[in-house]
């Protein structure tokens, strides 16, 4: 039987470069997606797929993440003076379960694989997931599971490495990680290959990584060892191609929407895709998206 995957890596060690000035002095990761911070949706994610420890790799500037995971007694006390108490509750809902949480520090950002190394001591000999906050998946519907769950799932079923992929316009493959696909079960597949960044033309098709891994611990002594390469960083797809000639990796194709919130406009995107989701604020925020609309 399959290890269970108990534990998830949070990279959010990067300077969000793409995002300046909003970067500056607030983690890209604690923008507010409608009304919950970036990572507060992916982490709501991870505890979907049934994760139980959260790993954040965090850096300088970012303090204020561990600060959100934590209790904020001031504010909860005069929430319950003004008689605020379905604000009261909500907060008190979203604080973790004491202990289920870690933070390990990179202390330079030399790319996601240097991220992803640097929770080796916090994970262990098991295997875990890879969860990127910048990416944001919605399940397509209600009933349906975002991405890291159908990874677990699939990983339930098969085994090895999982990595969620989404297709993308051929045009768009050269600023992605890349998979070449073998052998197709419904939504799952063998990843034959993985290129980082190929230039454009090259790819060897048009489905990228999107940002949700499952990893046996075994990717650690590579991490360590590999080269850096695209960008001069230390890659994680590099490390996951030499895994990739001793283990099965898999490719899962979400069945729901991805959101790249590292960029302005898959930002955007998602703040108006969420939005239209909430029953709180969809509403409203429909009428005033027709009357914007009509303005075109
Ligand atoms: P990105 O390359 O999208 O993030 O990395 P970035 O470097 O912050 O963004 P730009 O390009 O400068 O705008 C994907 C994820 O990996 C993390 C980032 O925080 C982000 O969540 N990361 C990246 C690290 O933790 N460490 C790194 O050295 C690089």
């Amino acid at each position: 039987m399959n290890k269970s995957i108990r534990k998830a890596v949070f990279p959010v060690a990067g300077l969000g470069t793409r995002f300046l000035p909003a970067t500056k002095s607030i983690p890209k990761e604690m923008l507010t997606v409608v009304d919950r911070p970036i990572l507060q949706h992916v982490v709501d994610e991870a505890h979907e797929a049934g994760i139980e420890h959260c790993v954040f790799v965090t850096g300088r500037n970012k303090a204020v993440i561990e600060d959100h995971f934590d209790t904020a007694y001031e504010l909860e006390d005069v929430l319950l003076k003004r008689g605020k108490t379905q604000e009261r509750q909500a907060l008190l809902a979203d604080l973790p379960k004491p202990g289920s949480m870690s933070f390990t520090r990179q202390q330079a950002p030399l790319g996601l694989g240097h991220a992803v190394w640097c929770a080796r001591d916090i994970i262990g000999d098991e295997p875990f997931a890879v969860v990127l906050p910048d990416m944001l998946t919605m399940a397509c519907g209600p009933k349906k599971e975002r991405c890291l769950a159908q990874c677990v799932a699939a990983y339930e079923k098969h085994g090895g490495n999982i990595i969620a992929v989404e297709e993308v316009p051929p045009a768009e493959t050269h600023k992605y990680g890349v998979v070449s696909v073998g052998k197709t079960y419904g939504d799952t597949f063998e990843i034959t290959g993985m290129v980082e960044k190929p230039p454009q033309g090259s790819a060897p098709s048009n489905l990228i990584i999107s940002g949700r891994y499952i990893l046996s611990p075994e990717i650690f002594p590579i991490l360590e060892k590999v080269a850096k390469g695209a960008g001069g960083e230390i890659q994680l797809t590099d490390a996951m191609k030499a895994l990739a000639a001793r283990q099965a990796f898999h490719g899962v194709r979400f069945d729901g929407s991805t959101y790249d919130c590292g960029s302005r406009l898959g930002f955007l995107g998602a703040n108006v895709a969420f939005a239209l989701a909430n029953p709180d604020v969809a509403g409203e925020f429909r009428a005033l998206l027709k009357s914007l609309v009509g303005k075109l």
